[in-house]
């Protein structure tokens, strides 16, 4: 009896506690219930909330593209602004570029020009019929953009063909050929040209082509002209230039030891040696058996030299500065002696990328073909007569 009563007891309290149990369970799963109907309601808000932030971030995004079209449309004509400022300012300075004060009577110029007839004929005979010398840049023409930041071009001189050669770079043995300047000017890059490879690798930018044939610049180890026949692909001649100790022709272009040119009496090699080492030499050479003619020292300065070319015999420096920016012929060197630096007008090259690596003069059309940071820009020259000034 007393076993049956503990046992009763014992199921009570267990019953009890396991009322308990559940009771405790059941509120606890109520309040669970609560936080999650709590967090079901923060989390739609917080939906609906975010929903409207995005809202208005596009919103803000939109105008903020607007806003960023309309400051970019006010730039570019701010840009055009500056650019016709500039365009101006080029015209003003080659309008008012160092014009000597002319005042002289009929009978002085009379003088003057026998004077310099004379001195002519007795310095350099071959050059008595051509007298122009540039007035100033007439117009210029951007062509196009192929190859590296250095690098020169040019048309045959004198072939009538007209064919256009590319030298990519500052030392390669490999040059690229166009039929003209249209079929480059359409060409889309240099792959649509003609490689030619030549025998040795080329140096600098002072190449010139004349007559079908490539002259080229070889520096070994002494610096060698080349002269290569573009119609059957093989080297005609080839001579070390005749002087010691070459330093590179231009301070700002230090890849070019030696320039050749071309002008109206043949061509021409710029270069510069350590006897002399302040300033620009200049040589005749001729064309057919590069041989040397006569060489000159000129009082024109290397330093921040970028490039120069010749016509009429009149050698012309282009100087920039080392941070690049206006180019001007700054120096002139006549070997008939007619043009002086001081009479000579302040040619201002018109703005355009960087500096140039190089000019080469067409005597033909009267253009500067000029390689400026990649770009392939023609500049058309005027002339006026050397007595004029
Ligand atoms: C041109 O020369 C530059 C180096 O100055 C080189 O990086 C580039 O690949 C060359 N381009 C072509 C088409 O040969
Ligand atoms: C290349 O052609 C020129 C004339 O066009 C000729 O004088 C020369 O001998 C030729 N050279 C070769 C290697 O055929």
């Amino acid at each position: 009896m007393r076993g049956l009563v503990v046992l009763v007891t014992l199921a009570c309290f267990a019953t009890a506690q396991h009322q308990a149990l559940i009771d405790y369970l059941e509120r606890r799963l109520l309040t669970i219930e609560d936080r999650i109907s709590l967090w079901h309601e923060q989390t739609a808000r917080y939906a609906s909330e975010l929903r409207e932030l995005k809202k208005q971030m596009v919103s803000h995004l939109e105008n903020l593209d607007k806003e960023k079209e309309s400051l970019r449309m006010n730039l570019d004509t701010v840009g055009t602004r500056v650019d016709r400022v500039e365009r101006e300012l080029d015209y003003l300075e080659t309008q008012n570029g160092a014009q000597p004060c002319v005042d002289v009577d009929d009978k002085l110029i009379e003088q003057q020009v026998t004077l310099v007839k004379e001195k002519q004929q007795s310095k350099y005979l071959k050059l008595t019929d051509c007298s122009d010398m540039i007035s100033s840049i007439k117009a210029m023409k951007i062509l196009k953009r192929v190859g590296g930041p250095k690098g020169m071009w040019t048309k045959d001189t004198s072939r009538p063909s007209g064919k256009v050669y590319i030298f990519n770079g500052t030392s390669e043995d490999t040059i690229k050929e166009f039929a003209s300047v249209q079929e480059f000017s359409r060409s889309l890059g240099l792959s649509q040209s003609t490689a030619l490879k030549l025998p040795s690798t080329w140096s600098g930018t002072g190449h010139v082509v004349y007559n079908g044939y490539v002259y080229y610049i070889d520096q070994p180890e002494e610096v060698m002209v080349v002269k290569y026949d573009t119609r059957n692909n093989s080297v005609t001649d080839r001579a070390v230039f005749p002087v010691q100790d070459h330093v590179p022709v231009y301070s700002l272009n230090p890849e070019t030891v030696m320039d050749l040119a071309v002008d109206e009496e043949g061509l021409w090699a710029i270069y510069a040696t350590k006897q002399n080492e302040r300033h620009i030499s200049l040589a005749k050479m001729d064309a057919n058996s590069l041989d040397i003619e006569q060489m000159w020292d000129t009082n024109c300065p290397r330093e921040n030299a970028e490039a120069a070319f010749v016509i009429c015999g009149t050698l012309y420096v282009v100087y920039n500065t080392k941070q690049p920016g206006r180019s001007r012929v700054q120096c002139v060197f006549d070997v008939n002696e007619m043009v002086t630096s001081e009479d000579a007008p302040l040619v201002y090259f018109p703005k355009r990328y960087g500096s140039h690596s190089s000019l080469k003069y067409n005597p033909k059309e009267q253009l500067l073909y000029a390689w400026d940071d990649g770009y392939q820009i023609l500049y058309k020259l005027l002339m006026k007569k050397k007595l004029e000034i």
